[in-house]
């Protein structure tokens, strides 16, 4: 039914279709009884898990970008999803970058995309998160608005925090969009020190902690996230997401000439999955060495089951995916945490 439904979206624009078919989902789940069709055609697979002091339904997380203004929490909820991260979030609503801003590459199972946090801002969001259901773990993705210097950029992160920390079960900071100019620089240590000391010390946080995570680039030199170690340690961050989006175009069957064409924007799908395993096997072995270890979040190029069963040996707690539910549907959400949930009972 879904390759039926691709092949109608895969002719507009990608954008376009994005919307459409979010628009057209949540439009089904009002008719009555389309909710017990959807939880037939794709049930929710029950793994519970309890991790950062939250009790996840499954490891299955629909990743940042998809939903960046939380309007169809209940969408991600009936395909059988047990986390979702919604933004990035700005502090204030920005429109992101000129269209056409998202491509798709077929050939490689892919996606190219500039958006450029495009987002209604934290106080929009946050008024819809008051209404978000139970029984699914909402993480926020923050980052700064692009007219916002990266010497102010902090700034940004704690408002974002402040105004979501009621409505959400975990942060995620995003220094590592290769959309927003310069983003990537702050992906460094004594940005990151300072950052994590005053979201420690806002009031809210110290009434209540909520977990924090950073997410990174597949585009690091290991010199430079090892760089990060003794900071994320100190603060005892609580996870790593791994990865964002790359910017690396080498081994695409899509020619040169159209990847031209299209210009710059964070690559992900098919392509990424080597770039991100790696990444995620390798923090975990430094992790190990230096005798901290966050959870790790694996993302990027997960589309089917057993990629995403690969990425829990490798040591993630959880998954998240983007491009491979464009590619293969919301089947791929059933398929992801049966083949998790599968992996753990081979293995016990
Ligand atoms: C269209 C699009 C928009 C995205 N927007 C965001 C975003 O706002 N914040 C973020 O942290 N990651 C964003 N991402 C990155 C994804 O969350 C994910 O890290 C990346 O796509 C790799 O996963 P995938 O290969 O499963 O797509 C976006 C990805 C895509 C394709």
């Amino acid at each position: 039914m879904y390759l039926l439904l691709r092949l109608v979206m895969f002719r507009l624009d990608a954008e376009r279709a994005h919307h459409l078919t979010l628009k057209v989902a949540s439009l089904m789940l009002r008719i009555p009884g389309m909710a017990w069709l959807w939880a037939c055609l794709w049930p929710t697979v029950r793994d519970p898990w309890d991790g950062l002091g939250l009790h996840w339904p499954n490891r299955v997380g629909l990743a940042a970008g998809f939903d960046k203004d939380a309007r169809y929490l209940t969408v991600w909820k009936a395909m059988g999803f047990g986390s979702v991260e919604v933004g990035t979030l700005t502090p204030r609503p920005q429109p992101g970058n000129l269209q056409p801003r998202l491509f798709r590459l077929v050939k490689d199972k892919a996606l190219i995309n500039r958006l450029g946090f495009n987002n209604g801002g934290v106080v929009a969001a946050a008024s819809r998160l008051k209404q978000r259901p139970s029984g699914l773990v909402v993480g926020a993705n923050i980052g700064k608005n692009k007219d916002t210097p990266n010497e102010e950029a902090l700034w940004d992160y704690l408002v974002a925090f402040e105004q979501l920390h009621p409505w959400v079960d975990y942060f995620t900071i995003n220094l590592s969009s290769p959309n927003t100019p310069d983003l990537r620089e702050l992906q460094e240590a004594k940005f990151i020190d300072s950052l994590l000391q005053h979201i420690h010390d806002l009031p809210c946080q110290q009434a209540l902690a909520r977990p924090v995570c950073i997410k990174l680039a597949p585009d690091m030199e290991p010199k430079q996230w090892q760089a990060l170690w003794p900071v994320l340690s100190k603060h005892r961050i609580s996870g790593l997401v791994l990865t964002n989006t790359t910017v690396d175009r080498a081994g695409l069957r899509t020619s040169t000439e159209e990847l031209e064409r299209l210009g710059n924007g964070g690559l992900s799908g098919a392509p990424l999955m080597d770039k991100s395993l790696a990444m995620l096997e390798a923090m975990r072995h430094y992790g190990h060495a230096q005798g901290f270890l966050p959870e790790l979040v694996s993302v990027g190029g997960i589309m089917n089951g057993k990629d995403a069963a690969r990425r829990m040996q490798g040591g993630a707690s959880w998954v998240q995916v983007y491009t491979g539910l464009v590619y293969r549907g919301p089947i791929l959400v059933s398929e992801v945490a049966t083949a998790i949930r599968a992996g753990y009972c081979s293995k016990a």
